[in-house]
């Protein structure tokens, strides 16, 4: 898809009913989601497990919009290629999740992939200022990354307008996780974030019996942030 700096929903599944994740992601997606964003966890590098490649690859044929897969494991590089092939259509690596992130980075694109770098609070910014030019988004970690629920850290937001700043005009996208809602979401927006993950306050409430709930909680972030941008 063409580079697009307009701000996007991104749900994050994590907080979707495991038992029927085919069926939350075309609910989400009917009610308006952008990206769908996944997050399979190691139980190592972060203390949760979630999901592996096969599950990847099982939501893969319900997804219509763009599968942004965050991977925290450590390390990262030997699943590339099985979430590659699993269907994602960007793989995100933590910058702390390997010896060699440039050759993760070129691990993802060497697949077809876009590639994207997370960076946890206490990981500043400047450990991608020599290689923008391989890469595709840079997420900033809003909460400690393993649970859906924590609250945003506001400390966070003058990294984001570093980021926003660094990367110019240059296509990278800037996605805040951890803590995205309505009041939130402007905050971010206004620092320069471009996608917003939303986990527990776009699946709140709702179920895929009442997906209208679902587009609430998702149109409550996006005009909240639409008021930031403008
Ligand atoms: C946490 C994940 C997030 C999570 C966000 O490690 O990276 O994507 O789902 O959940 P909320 O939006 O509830 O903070
Ligand atoms: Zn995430």
């Amino acid at each position: 898809m063409p580079f697009d700096r307009s701000v996007k929903i991104a749900p994050s599944i994590l907080s979707a009913d495991f038992a029927n994740l085919g069926a939350e992601i075309r609910a989400v997606e009917a009610q308006g989601a952008d990206w769908i964003h996944v997050d399979p966890m190691d139980g190592h590098f972060v203390p949760n497990l979630t999901i592996g490649p096969n599950v990847v690859a099982a939501i893969r044929p319900h997804v219509t919009t763009f599968m942004d897969v965050h991977l925290m494991i450590s390390p990262a590089d030997p699943y590339i290629g099985d979430f590659a092939k699993a269907g994602a259509d960007l793989i995100t690596v933590h910058a702390e999740a390997g010896p060699h992130l440039h050759r993760s980075l070129q691990s993802v694109r060497a697949e077809g992939r876009k590639a994207g770098v997370a960076l946890n609070m206490t990981t500043p910014v400047s450990v991608i200022e020599h290689i923008l030019d391989d890469l595709d988004l840079i997420l900033v970690l809003t909460i400690n990354p393993g649970f859906g629920g924590q609250k945003f850290q506001s400390a966070m937001l003058p990294k984001i307008a570093q980021a926003r700043a660094l990367v110019g005009d240059r296509p990278i996208h800037i996605e805040v996780d951890g803590g995205i809602d309505p009041t939130t979401a402007p905050k971010a927006v206004a620092a320069g974030a471009d996608v917003l993950v939303a986990g527990s306050a776009a699946f709140r409430g709702g179920s895929v019996e009442t997906p209208e709930v679902y587009g609430a909680n998702m149109r409550a972030i996006r005009e909240a942030a639409r008021a930031a941008g403008s």
